[in-house]
């Protein structure tokens, strides 16, 4: 059974808009002094990861509402409905299974009377097959020279997760495999990484779910232009194209043999799907080993999400601290700062895994919703963001939540730089949860010198009001392990937000409407005609730009 209750009409809900006027007035500088335990009762371990949310605006009280609400809006039912493979993705009439993928304890997952664990282990087989004769060289270029580039063709779901954990996996590299990722329709992303290839070296992997969107389908035929302008036969596709997708028909038709076609399945959503065959590109550049590592960190998480009771269960945790602040303190957005370099795309990803996802304001009843849904995500590495938007964080008008996230070892341990770059995130957090009060600055002022009108101008500048929430994820090491979990986490977050949100989490309607206004408009851009469909706007624009290309 799915739930569907309406999150403000729940006694929990209720109580925590009280609380949160209390909580209101407190400051976690205080909380700290009055607790000597609370890094201790607010904050959880799960492997090699431990997950400190003791510097959130929260006390026990808090923390027992906010469990008491996801009970009543019966998120442990929604837990197995998904995991027992209901169509909870109702809008599409889907099931929603990207655990199944990455389910390495192979228990059987029933869909529709068939275990979907026979589809997904045939698959990962072949992915492991592949991976064996690309890296031994048994499957080389039409030359005979052995495959050095892998360049996988995608965007959204198809690109993001691909990328992400390539970067975050850099030190796993399978030496002598290049990877790139080509995904904007602007020519210049494809062109640019075309001039770093060989034809005769190159694999292209054509990454789409739907095998029709625009952007990959046009890049995907400039690839195979150009390969043919070098290879001249057809006959050689078969060595440097292959096809991830749902879509057998378009896969065949776009020339793709079957035999090099990857296959995932309809539930399994774009933003979730680098678990499945949208994960070849990852298997090719990391080895299979280490992606099989990775889908066992994530099933690890799996397990955690689905066996501890939610006091101790960080995805849930995640979750109820997100909404306390979202939906009881106005913030709009969250940033997610992991203090590693490898990491850099780990926000932009969750990007879309939590903006696509929980971005919706029609509820599961099909009501538009009286609360706040999804936050802004965003971020960027430690510490450059220190060096670029903290100001906002530590002294703007906005709360806004963060979490940051560290290894405690590094991959390049040269000289001091992991102290100093791990010196910076213990700092941030305590400076953002503490500030720094007017007499400590009148202090600091008067120690270097300075008093009277001076110092009296200057001082409102240098007070940090400090409270401004964050959590902590010190993670032993950024390894295929530890990152598949990491990301599993932060899935399951979304998870449990969308089901007290009362919305449709797997589905993305949201993204059409462009789509089908794009289609509209391409037609009339490759035409002379003078545009007059639109509004004086959007006719105006496209007017313009016929003008100024001429
Ligand atoms: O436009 C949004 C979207 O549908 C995403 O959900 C998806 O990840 C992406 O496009 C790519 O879709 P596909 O894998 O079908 O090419």
């Amino acid at each position: 059974m799915f739930p569907s209750t309406n999150p403000t009409t729940t006694k929990a809900w209720q109580q925590l808009q009280q609380h949160a006027a209390s909580m209101k007035q407190v400051h976690m500088r205080q909380l700290f002094a009055e607790d000597a335990q609370r890094f201790e009762k607010f904050s959880l371990r799960f492997e090699d990861i431990l997950f400190d949310y003791s510097k959130n605006l929260i006390t026990e009280e808090t923390r027992t509402k906010l469990l008491e609400l996801a009970r009543e809006c019966q998120v442990e039912a929604a837990i197995k409905a998904m995991f027992g493979a209901e169509k909870i993705n109702a809008t599409e009439g889907r099931a929603v299974l990207h655990t199944a993928l990455r389910n390495t304890s192979n228990k059987p997952v029933m869909l529709d009377g068939q275990n979907v664990m026979d589809d997904v282990n045939k698959v990962l087989q072949k992915m492991e097959h592949y991976c064996q004769q690309i890296h031994s060289g048994a499957q080389k270029g039409y030359t005979g020279k052995p495959i050095r580039y892998i360049v996988n063709i995608g965007i959204g779901g198809s690109d993001l997760g691909p990328v992400m954990v390539t970067e975050a996996l850099k030190p796993y590299w399978v030496k002598g495999i290049q990877p790139y990722f080509v995904s904007n329709v602007d020519g210049t992303h494809i062109a640019e990484t075309l001039k770093k290839v060989t034809p005769e070296e190159t694999l292209f992997l054509v990454a789409s779910k739907t095998f029709t969107t625009q952007e990959t389908m046009t890049n995907a035929n400039t690839a195979r232009e150009w390969f043919l302008q070098h290879a001249k036969d057809e006959k050689h596709i078969a060595l440097h194209f292959a096809a991830l997708s749902t879509n057998e028909k378009a896969v065949k038709a776009f020339g793709i043999d079957p035999v090099n076609m990857f296959e995932f399945w309809d539930w399994v959503g774009g933003r979730y799907s680098l678990w499945s065959a949208i994960g070849l590109s990852i298997a090719l550049t990391i080895g299979f080993g280490n992606f099989k590592a990775l889908l066992e960190g994530a099933h690890a998480v799996d397990e955690h999400f689905t066996t501890t009771p939610f006091e101790k269960n960080i995805p849930a945790i995640m979750a109820l601290v997100g909404l306390w602040y979202g939906n009881f303190f106005d913030a709009d957005s969250e940033a997610i700062l992991p203090y590693d370099q490898y990491m850099h795309r780990f926000a932009a990803y969750f990007q879309q895994g939590n903006m696509e996802s929980n971005g919706k304001y029609v509820d599961r009843n099909g009501q538009p919703v009286p609360y706040q849904t999804g936050p802004i995500v965003w971020g960027e590495p430690g510490t450059n963001g220190q060096h670029a938007f903290y100001q906002l964080i530590h002294q703007g008008t906005k709360l806004i939540p963060c979490d940051f996230i560290a290894p405690a070892i590094s991959h390049n341990p040269l000289s001091d730089h992991h102290v100093k770059l791990l010196s910076n995130f213990f700092a941030q957090t305590e400076a953002l949860m503490n500030g720094k009060t007017a007499e400590e600055v009148k202090a600091e002022l008067e120690k270097s010198g300075m008093s009277g009108d001076a110092l009296a101008k200057l001082l409102p500048y240098k007070v940090f009001t400090g409270n401004r929430p964050s959590n902590s994820f010190l993670v032993k090491e950024i390894t295929p392990r530890s990152l598949g979990s990491l990301i599993a986490l932060y899935e399951h977050k979304i998870f449990v937000q969308g089901v007290i949100w009362n919305i449709y989490t797997f589905d993305q309607w949201g993204v059409e409407l462009g789509k089908q206004l794009a289609n509209k408009i391409l037609p009339e851009l490759q035409s002379n005609d003078t545009v007059t469909g639109h509004d004086s706007s959007t006719n105006g624009l496209i007017n313009a730009w016929k003008k100024m290309k001429a």
